[in-house]
């Protein structure tokens, strides 16, 4: 195989593994969707970020196209540090709003970086036309994560006072 094609290879599993990712980050944030009634700036937040995803889903497939690869027969995600990352944001605790938050932080920023080597990739193989898309991506992700993350005194401080008050503080 010439280093052209290695390239190549390499960017499409990349591309449906980042496709899968992004399918496992729509049910995390449906999922939470309905569960964080006291918070209704984080969920407009995930609200938002869902949109943003939808799209990223889509620029995905295009790239994926455009190289005449389907996105289907994509492994699950089996990458053991999502299904971790995933797994924590499913615990019911009476913290739950601020284990979600770690976990979406986590998630976030494995996306960033899912996105920088891809970039990367894109980069070295030439593949100029999925560079702006990546692009794209990577900055909803970037913007996404450094939320969550300066958000977290914010949310934490909040949780702290509504379960001071008897009020409902997990969710
Ligand atoms: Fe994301």
């Amino acid at each position: 195989m010439t280093a052209n094609q290695e390239t190549r290879n390499f960017f499409v599993v990349g591309l449906r593994d980042a496709h899968a990712l992004e399918n496992q980050a729509l049910s995390l944030i449906d999922r939470q969707l309905d569960r964080s009634e006291s918070y209704p700036e984080v969920a407009e937040m995930l609200r938002q970020h869902r949109g943003e995803t939808e799209q990223q889903i889509l620029r995905l497939r295009e790239i994926l196209t455009k190289l005449d690869e389907s996105h289907s027969g994509m492994k699950d995600v089996a990458l053991s540090f999502v299904g971790n990352v995933a797994a924590l944001a499913h615990t019911v605790a009476d913290d739950e709003i601020i284990k979600n938050s770690l976990a979406n932080f986590a998630f976030e920023n494995y996306e960033v970086a899912s996105y920088r080597s891809l970039l990367t990739v894109a980069e070295a193989g030439a593949f100029a036309f999925a560079t702006s898309l990546l692009s794209q991506s990577l900055n909803e992700e970037q913007a996404m994560a450094d939320w969550i993350g300066s958000n977290l005194p914010a949310l934490t401080t909040k949780y702290l006072s509504l379960r001071s008050h008897g009020m409902q503080a997990d969710r």
